[in-house]
């Protein structure tokens, strides 16, 4: 005679356990549906971004010639360029060293463009004085702007003595 009687509290509590099995497994299934979504949705979104290189401007103000004393030379760190002002006007000289790109640095005490990196020396309206770079540092085209402010265009390269009288 064969046993086909079952306990229904046995029965019950295995039914329990194969639901809450069933909801963990259908709880795990919606959760990496969910990950893969996100996931999928993020990459979407970048695919169709627009891939633009924010640069920034080659040309720039560089405010009131009055803010340039006669003989003095300006850095302007942001942009790369000293502002020199002589009795015969304006010239806009790149920091970049010619040799190799390090930033050179005004030395008043001395009256020279020096770069830190392997010694170069420059005069201060770009000439080479000394050491390894071989070219003089360029000067970019230097306008007034029609409110009278200074504009400096990074991208012309003019010649060094080209002056902006003002
Ligand atoms: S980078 Fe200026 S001297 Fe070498």
């Amino acid at each position: 005679m064969s046993d086909d009687k079952t306990d229904p509290a046995q029965a019950n509590a295995d039914s329990k356990r194969d639901v809450s099995r069933r909801d963990f497994l259908n709880e795990i299934t919606l959760g990496a549906l969910g990950v893969a979504g996100l996931s999928g949705a993020a990459l979407t979104y970048q695919f169709f971004s627009p891939k633009v290189l924010f640069e920034q401007s080659t040309t720039f103000r560089a405010g009131n010639p009055d803010l340039y004393p006669v003989n003095s030379v300006t850095f302007l760190q942001d942009q790369q360029v000293y502002i020199v002002r002589t009795a015969a006007g304006f010239y806009a000289v790149s920091a970049v060293c010619t040799h190799l790109g390090c930033i050179t640095q005004w030395k008043p005490e001395a009256n020279m463009i020096v770069c830190p990196c392997h010694g170069s020396k420059f005069q201060p309206d770009g000439k080479k004085i000394g050491g390894p770079a071989a070219s003089p540092q360029p000067h970019y085209a230097i306008s007034l702007t029609t409110d009278g402010e200074l504009q400096v265009d990074k991208l012309q390269i003019i010649k060094a003595d080209q002056v902006l009288k003002v």
